[in-house]
């Protein structure tokens, strides 16, 4: 691998433009290639084996780009289909999910204290989560929030119907008590604020895009892979393209981009 190969980050739709964002603010030298699925998103309501199927053919075109690393930027596809991905890609790309690096912030800075987590259907129901902070905090709670990822893209956001889905949600008794919030899904950085006001900044509220971007620059620093050199512009691909998901890119990364359609199969 060479340090000059670009980073490859996915995700079922635009919402992983939350994490490209991230990386684009840490690492404003590297070159990103996005590979939105826009052609099949939700993922979060997706058997682990649709996901799956998806996944192997977004990672063989982000090969293909020659990425360095492959980031999958979706909750739902990091808990249907990181160890299958990681097996594919073998010695050809680092492959990072999006979950580890929120677990390990929880360990090292949470300890035994009660953690929650919300996120889609798949990514609360695949356990991926409770697996890995097993025995490592006191208790964990998780709730899936699937009226959030819809509610976020129609842009009822900061409003009384935001505050009220919100309010609805975090009050469920799983998630009573806790320390920490994991917010397991793309699209939920953008309402970030909101949910730090439903706690009144009592809550610890872990945002996965900030972690995973924090741990691919210690890869690359680790690794002698940063980008020195004058980056080549950042790609974004989508499998379907309509003025509807180039808007929510736009709200997404938070800035202008052009979205190229590369469908995933011709
Ligand atoms: N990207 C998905 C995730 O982070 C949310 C949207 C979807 O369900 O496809 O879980």
């Amino acid at each position: 691998m060479e340090a000059s190969q670009p980073i490859g980050i996915f995700d079922s739709g635009t919402g992983g433009l939350t994490v490209a964002k991230a990386v684009s603010n840490l690492l404003p030298n590297e070159q990103i290639v996005y590979f939105g699925d826009t052609a099949h998103l939700p993922y979060g309501d997706k058997s682990t084996a649709t996901i799956q199927a998806y996944a192997i053919k977004i990672t063989d075109i982000l090969l293909q780009q020659n990425c360095k690393v492959i980031l999958i930027a979706c909750n739902s596809a990091s808990a249907a289909a990181y160890d299958l991905i990681k097996e594919y890609a073998g010695s050809k790309a680092k492959v990072i999910n999006v979950i580890d690096p929120a677990v390990e912030h929880i360990i090292a800075t949470n300890g035994m204290k009660k953690v929650g987590l919300i996120g889609t259907l798949q990514t609360v129901n695949s356990g991926a989560f409770d697996r890995k902070l097993k025995g490592k905090v006191r208790e964990f709670g998780s709730l899936a929030t699937p009226l959030l990822v819809p509610m976020i893209e129609e842009g009822f956001v900061r409003n009384s119907i935001s505050r009220d889905v919100i309010d609805k949600y975090l009050s469920d008794e799983t998630l009573k008590g806790i320390d920490s919030l994991i917010l397991g899904c793309t699209h939920y950085p953008i309402i970030k604020d909101e949910i730090s006001q439903y706690y009144d900044g009592s809550v610890d509220i872990i945002d996965s895009a900030e972690t995973v971007a924090l741990s691919l620059k210690n890869y690359l620093e680790e690794s002698n892979l940063m980008n020195l050199s004058t980056p080549n512009r950042n790609r974004f691909l989508v499998s379907d393209i309509t003025k509807g998901f180039e808007n929510a890119a736009n709200l997404f990364f938070g800035e202008e981009i052009k979205l190229e359609k590369y469908p995933l199969w011709e």
